[in-house]
């Protein structure tokens, strides 16, 4: 193991930290509208139990390898006591953090709208009474240099805190975050529980119809489940890597794991109740966030308040996110190119800031833009989400199922005074090694002849 590595000084700086990549705009802006638009209860269903099957199995094995090997994603999987020199199973790790950079050129443009909807919220204009749908988003669109500077204000943000480091910038900011967002959330909770439509919401939610479930509805719970755990860019393993050697890796996933879907499932129970008592559809995609619930907090008597907390709380959810996903890309430039920390985090920045520029200006307006009827950020949601996530989830399955050694395995797994850890080693090792690779395999036959067809 190499030594000189930062890491998280407790295990609630790491619980914070982790929870805080993995609670982002997938759990407040994407779960919401693709549960809506594949039906609500059944796909619920699926997805958690995508989560407790798939999810939970590679983030231990991310975790453990980024703990073990104390590297970056590409340096774990090539990782050289283990295949040495063979350079194939870094191809995985490449394409991960290729997609943390895609998925930074619109996680940064969104996170940019989520400033502009707080400054919206705070000026009073959701309750304002010539409030229309889709008037802010839509104005906000066609000012291709206020995307750009909002864009700009966040990643500032984002590179202040990152470039302090482990302890002092992403430990320290998320132990702040995440309570105060957890106590934005119970009161949103507060609020919507008691609206007119909560039991028609809840039922959409919860209640398990797969009449009105898709094949696709399956894949597409499965892609989320793995976005929604941050599994599949490398961050979770740079994460691990600052983890301590004592640290027993199975429960820090399942925390990690419970946390996140219970924050989905939340997600929901603020979200619906509202869109059903207003009388909308809960199908509106990607819109439904920024165009359908901004109309619709101007119909309740605290709005004002509601619609300030509910964008405060989707900004700090998108700030730790972006946080992580820029450690997984930072780490990877400390690794392998020497860079220091200050000059990783500026060259992550400059790389996201060209490519958001690069995505506002092309799209004026990403959501409105369509290719063959769908938006472009369903379009590039979709092929990241559903295509190279489980890729990436394929290779660091098979790597730790059949490179990583079992006597190290054993070690990280399996803790003593934890007998369900020992009982559940044989399952874990057979999940990684077969079931997750031949679930994925079948997943993207499925999508593949869908395509040739
Ligand atoms: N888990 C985040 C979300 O649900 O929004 C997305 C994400 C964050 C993915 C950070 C990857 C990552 F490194």
């Amino acid at each position: 193991m190499r030594r000189g590595r930062a890491t998280f000084t407790s295990r609630f700086g790491f619980y914070m930290a982790a929870a805080g990549s993995a609670i982002g705009l997938g759990t407040f802006w994407r779960f919401p509208y693709i549960a809506g638009a594949n039906g609500g209860g059944g796909f619920v269903f699926l997805y958690v139990f995508a989560v407790a099957i798939i999810g939970l199995s590679v983030l231990v094995a991310e975790l453990m390898l980024g703990k073990v090997t104390r590297f970056n994603v590409v340096g774990a999987l090539s990782y050289r006591s283990w295949v040495g020199k063979s350079k194939g199973w870094r191809f995985f790790g490449i394409l991960g953090l290729a997609a943390s950079f895609v998925i930074l050129s619109y996680y940064t443009i969104i996170s940019g709208w989520v400033i502009h909807f707080v400054v919206q919220a705070a000026a009073g204009k959701f309750t304002r009474s010539d409030m229309s749908s889709g008037i802010v988003i839509d104005q906000l669109m066609a000012k291709t240099i206020l995307q750009i500077l909002l864009v700009s204000v966040h990643l500032i943000v984002t590179m202040s805190i990152v470039g302090r480091g482990v302890q002092d910038g992403i430990e320290k900011s998320s132990r702040v975050f995440m309570p105060l967002l957890f106590l934005i959330v119970l009161f949103l909770l507060g609020h919507s529980m008691f609206l007119p439509g909560a039991r028609e919401a809840l039922r959409f939610m919860f209640y398990p119809d797969f009449s009105r479930l898709s094949t696709m509805g399956l894949i597409e719970a499965v892609g989320h489940a793995l976005f929604s755990l941050s599994l599949g860019f490398g961050a979770m393993v740079a994460y691990g890597s600052y983890l301590r050697p004592e640290v027993h890796l199975p429960s820090e996933a399942v925390f990690v794991s419970v946390i996140d879907t219970i924050l989905s499932l939340c997600a929901g129970m603020v979200i619906f109740p509202i869109v059903f008592t207003a009388n909308v559809a809960p199908n509106a995609g990607p819109g439904l966030l920024f165009k359908t619930l901004p109309v619709i907090f101007g119909q309740f008597a605290m709005g004002y308040w509601v619609a300030l907390a509910f964008f405060v709380c989707l900004y700090f959810a998108a700030l730790s996110s972006s946080i992580s996903l820029f450690e997984g890309l930072v780490a990877y430039f400390m690794d392998e190119k020497k860079l220091t920390r200050s000059g990783a985090t500026i060259l992550v920045s400059g790389i996201s800031l060209v490519l958001a520029v690069f995505t506002v200006a092309s799209e004026t307006s990403v959501i409105n833009v369509t290719i063959a009827g769908r938006t472009m950020l369903e379009v590039a949601d979709q092929y990241l989400i559903n295509w190279t996530l489980p890729v990436v989830a394929l290779g660091v399955s098979l790597y730790t199922g059949f490179k990583v050694p079992d006597d190290i395995r054993r070690q990280e797994f399996i803790d003593e005074a934890n007998p369900a850890a020992v009982k559940l080693y044989p399952t874990w090792v057979a999940m990684v090694r077969w079931f997750i690779p031949a679930l994925i395999i079948f997943a993207m036959a499925i999508q593949v002849s869908w395509f040739i067809f």
